[in-house]
């Protein structure tokens, strides 16, 4: 296994941005965020991108950033949860280094996306506000069982219901050293 780049993948909410930093900490690695990068790039925020470029131009600048952040390596890059659909963005994290599923529940996701401050289009009712909860939950469910089997061609895979941080990036360590 490459571990030169490790790329943390899974649903919204799964806890990416916050597993990635202390991850690179404990390997001595520099931490990315594909989203942050995007914002910085574009100079707008994600929900600004969609609703004014929509979908498509958030894709392409996902996949050209995912690509220039690989030029380096001792990195932890945190995906947005959509990057690995892209059948080249899987293959291209596969290919460069470790790719890393943090796997959720639809339950546990929705309920923590419900508390969560940051605005994701994809969770958005016709206002432009987060779903109320039935309705989170239906939309997770749906978009989960979709991305399901694509998140699963992780080479690693770490459930996270009910773990702590710390528990989830000893996992990881110890799926790494072997
Ligand atoms: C998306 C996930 C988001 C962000 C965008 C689309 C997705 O990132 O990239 O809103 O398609 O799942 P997080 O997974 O960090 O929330």
């Amino acid at each position: 296994m490459n571990t030169d780049r490790i790329f943390l993948t899974g649903f919204m909410g799964s806890g990416k941005s916050t597993v990635a930093p202390r991850l690179a900490r404990g390997l001595g690695y520099k931490a990315l965020d594909l989203d942050e990068e995007i914002v910085q790039h574009t100079g707008l925020s994600i929900p600004a991108l969609f609703e004014l470029y929509g979908e498509e131009r958030f894709r392409e600048e996902e996949k050209n950033l995912l690509r220039r952040l690989t030029e380096q390596t001792g990195i932890v890059v945190s995906l947005g949860g959509g990057a690995v659909m892209d059948p080249s963005n899987m293959a291209w994290c596969k290919q460069k280094g470790t790719l890393v599923y943090l796997k959720g529940s639809a339950a546990f996701l929705a309920s923590r996306l419900a508390s969560s401050r940051q605005d994701r289009p994809l969770l958005h009712d016709e206002n432009g506000s987060l779903l109320p909860p039935g309705l989170l939950l239906d939309r997770v469910s749906d978009l989960l069982t979709q991305r399901s089997a694509i998140y699963e061609q992780a080479h690693i895979t770490v459930t996270i219901d009910a773990a702590s941080i710390s528990s989830v990036v000893a996992r990881i360590q110890g799926a790494l050293r072997q």
